[in-house]
């Protein structure tokens, strides 16, 4: 099997994970919603989950919201409580996930105004230029990325938070990438609503949650009073008891995680910088531990993938959901890199099962397919 290093598009399950699904998925399962007791023994499931999700991200149970996953969740963000009617705008980056862009082009088209923060050079929303937009926008949403899904690189949405007015501006964060990769309280950051994925943090496919305490005036599922009437539909229970599971695992083991990413990433980029020519995006801020997004000079970020997959290797050209498009990653032309090493990025995403061994033998590779270059390629691109 090729060596998985994609852990951003999606993580494999924890083997705990998949125990605790087994159950709900072998035996009988109640619907959440019948009183008797196959029924009660499902909506226990779920509750228990969910209180799983409030002890790891500081929130209060009822905030908690399952979906089908990070997209959902956003969706519902947007649409469910902006008001396109009070005339103020939506304040956003321009290196959000498409799930929060596109609804955010939608709402446009329907006369709704939104602003872009652009980031800096190291792929960072910078608190001075951030400033000033802010203090006079006027917003009723401040949607920020926690942490960027291609970069790695994490947003300081506590201080951006901090500059709009609270009683009036609802702040979100996408942190689909961010929970159970680093420690993240809603509470201590102070923010209102919060939106992530259960197969980012080795839970399975298909469920997620947004975290939020105010009632939206909109929503996207109707037909079932499920999750408090705002997300109609049968729960997955299976589903739901693995993101319980793996919030708790994340939770557990957020600290071993850390120091064994870390290392494997620091060691990877010690050997990518002995390639010369090659460049790691975002090296200079604050970054998630598993993440490199990186362009070698002489490489097509396609060409590229392409001879890793063949040599045994599983990488990422950018975010999963644009894998199939050729054209430089937004995130890449947000943060003005230029076209051509754009569009020669490639991302490598540690997770847990990643060894030193298998960092040391992808840099090895890289390193046998540029020396394989000939040498008057190699001297114009550095
Ligand atoms: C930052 C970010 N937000 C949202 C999503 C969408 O999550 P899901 O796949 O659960 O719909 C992703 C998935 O890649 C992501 O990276």
């Amino acid at each position: 099997m090729p060596v998985y290093l994609d852990h951003n598009a999606t993580s494999p399950m924890h083997p705990e994970v998949v125990d605790a699904m087994l159950p709900f998925l072998q035996n009988p399962t109640g619907n959440p919603s019948s009183l008797h007791s196959y029924g009660r023994m499902a909506r226990s499931a779920i509750e228990s989950a969910r209180a799983e999700v409030a002890v790891l991200l500081g929130c209060s149970s009822q905030a908690v919201i399952f979906t089908s996953g990070g997209t959902e969740a956003n969706n519902l963000l947007l649409k469910g409580y902006v008001d396109s009617s009070i005339g103020r705008p939506i304040v956003s980056t321009e290196i959000e996930h498409p799930s929060i862009l596109e609804p955010l082009r939608q709402l446009q088209a329907e006369g709704q105004a939104v602003v872009l923060l652009k980031p800096d050079h190291d792929g960072r929303i910078d608190l001075q230029s951030a400033s000033p937009v802010l203090a006079s926008a006027n917003a009723q949403l401040l949607s920020i990325i926690y942490a960027n899904n291609e970069t790695g690189v994490i947003q300081p949405v506590a201080e951006l938070a901090a500059m709009v007015d609270r009683d009036s501006c609802l702040v979100h964060s996408d942190a689909t990438q961010a929970v159970g990769k680093i420690p993240l309280d809603m509470a201590q950051l102070d923010i209102d609503s919060l939106s992530f994925s259960a197969h980012k943090l080795r839970g399975p496919q298909g469920v997620g949650a947004l975290i939020v305490n105010r009632k939206p005036r909109n929503i996207l599922i109707s037909g079932g009073h499920q999750e408090n009437n705002l997300r109609g539909g049968t729960e997955n229970v299976a589903g739901i008891v693995g993101l319980g599971k793996a919030a708790r695992l994340a939770r557990l083991e957020m600290e071993q995680k850390k120091h064994h990413l870390t290392e494997l990433r620091d060691l990877f980029e010690i050997r990518l910088a002995a390639i010369p020519g090659s460049v790691v995006f975002g090296q200079q801020a604050p970054r998630l531990p598993n993440t490199t997004y990186f362009s070698l000079p002489y490489y097509h970020g396609e060409t590229l993938l392409m001879e890793l997959d063949r040599a045994g290797f599983a990488l990422s050209s950018g975010s999963a959901c644009q894998s199939a498009v050729t054209a430089p990653s937004h995130v890449l032309k947000a943060m003005d890199v230029d076209d051509n090493l754009a569009l020669n990025a490639v991302r490598v995403s540690f997770g847990m099962n990643n060894s030193l061994q298998e960092v040391e033998m992808l840099a090895t590779k890289l390193q046998q397919l540029v020396n394989k270059l000939p040498t008057v390629i190699r001297q114009a691109a550095v």
